[in-house]
């Protein structure tokens, strides 16, 4: 099969056949027919966040079954499904407490070691950003646990934004903030995964959502999914801007990964509010609390792919999707081929896209 691969900062990606093996036990063998370009995938890819190279990146994909593993029940061959390609194991503790989204028994959803290791490039073992599989790749093998079934009217492409972006932004809202309906909502940033927390307060019932980018075509996004108030942090500050506006919010979201911008979330907070960190920081970098903060009893968490839940979660969304009230076709600017990846990542920093989604022939 084909993948992108990735061979370090600054190097354009190349192009080239990946084997990969058959599924078994309780492995799923999926042929990807989409993968939605995250700004994490991009972080990887300029060394912010640094990772083992050659690698393979990609994590928001959606595809169809083509073979499964002896002692798979749930899936079939044809069977269409999105991925979270970080499979949970399902009896650590985490995942017994119902956050399988923190799940870290690796070894459980892993080949032994010995094994055959389930994808090799040039003779070596070579895994996805996530450690297992890839999205930006023709075929993903990875563990059950890893996919959800999802029903064959839904376009896979819209689908794919469910294995990140959409789960993440919106699960941040309703599984980690636990936003009520009537409360007060700031979103920093409004790229695929800030449109999404947008769109999670809206279905949520915030009665103010307030977005904040530094790019226009990015703030008219934002109201079109829900936004109902925008604010130019190229033109204005926004601490002061949110702060004149609602005397504070009741809940902010940073959807951008930088040091500024957590700072300005706690900022703009009531007493009493949450700051959600959803935007992955540079690594060496601090977010900092001034002790007034601390004793206006404001509250500061972070966030890992929205706490979500994927197979509660993932199915409620798509019931969302076809029922109008979740906009996921909206989010996708441009459907490409796997060998504009690099465009795509430029085009994300440039800011022009909100989504684009790497579309594979079949
Ligand atoms: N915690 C998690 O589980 C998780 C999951 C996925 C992505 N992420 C992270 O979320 C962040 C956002 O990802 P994305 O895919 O939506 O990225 P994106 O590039 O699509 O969106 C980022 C947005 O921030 C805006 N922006 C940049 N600088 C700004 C500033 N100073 N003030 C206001 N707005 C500014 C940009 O114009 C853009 O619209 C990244 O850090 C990504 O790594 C975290
Ligand atoms: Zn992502
Ligand atoms: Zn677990």
């Amino acid at each position: 099969m084909k993948a992108a691969i990735f061979h370090g900062t600054g190097q354009p990606h190349t192009f080239e056949a990946v084997e990969i093996d058959r599924p078994k036990g309780h492995e799923v063998l999926v042929r990807t027919v989409a993968c939605g370009v995250c700004h994490s995938d991009l972080s990887a890819a300029e060394g912010k966040v640094p990772v083992a190279t050659p690698m393979i990146l990609g994590h928001e994909p959606a595809g169809i079954v083509e073979a499964v593993g002896e002692d798979v029940a749930d899936f079939a061959p044809g069977d269409h499904v999105i991925a979270r390609l970080r499979p949970f194991c399902g009896r650590c503790n985490q995942c017994l407490l119902g956050q399988p989204n923190r799940c870290n028994n690796r070894a459980a959803v892993q080949r032994v070691a010995g094994d055959r290791p389930r994808m090799t490039y040039r003779g070596g073992r070579i895994t996805g950003i996530t450690g297992d599989a890839a999205g930006f790749a023709e075929r993903m093998l990875t563990h059950e646990n890893g996919f959800v079934k999802i029903p064959q009217d839904v376009p896979l492409g819209s689908a794919a934004l469910l294995g990140c972006a959409v789960v993440t932004g919106v699960g941040a809202v309703i599984n980690t903030a636990k936003v009520e309906a009537g409360s007060s909502v700031a979103v920093f940033g409004a790229g695929g995964i800030g449109l999404s927390a947008i769109q999670g307060a809206r279905i949520a019932g915030a009665r103010r959502i307030i977005a904040v980018d530094v790019n226009e075509s990015k703030l008219a996004a934002a109201r079109r999914f829900g936004a109902s108030h925008v604010i130019d942090a190229s033109a204005v500050d926004p601490v002061q801007a949110i702060l004149k506006l609602t005397g504070g919010v009741d809940y902010s979201f940073e959807a951008i990964g930088l040091k500024q911008t957590a700072q300005q979330c706690i900022d703009v907070l009531v007493p009493g509010g949450t700051a959600t960190i959803i935007g992955v920081l540079g690594l060496d970098q601090r977010v900092e609390i001034d002790p007034m903060s601390l004793l206006a009893e404001k509250r500061v968490q972070g966030c890992s792919m929205g706490s979500t839940r994927f197979r509660i979660d993932a199915p409620r969304y798509i019931e969302l999707y076809q029922q109008g009230r979740l906009l996921l076709d909206e989010m996708i600017t441009r459907r490409i081929r796997l060998e504009q990846l690099d465009e795509a990542f430029a085009a994300m920093n440039r800011g022009e896209v909100l989504r684009s989604v790497i579309m594979f022939e079949s």
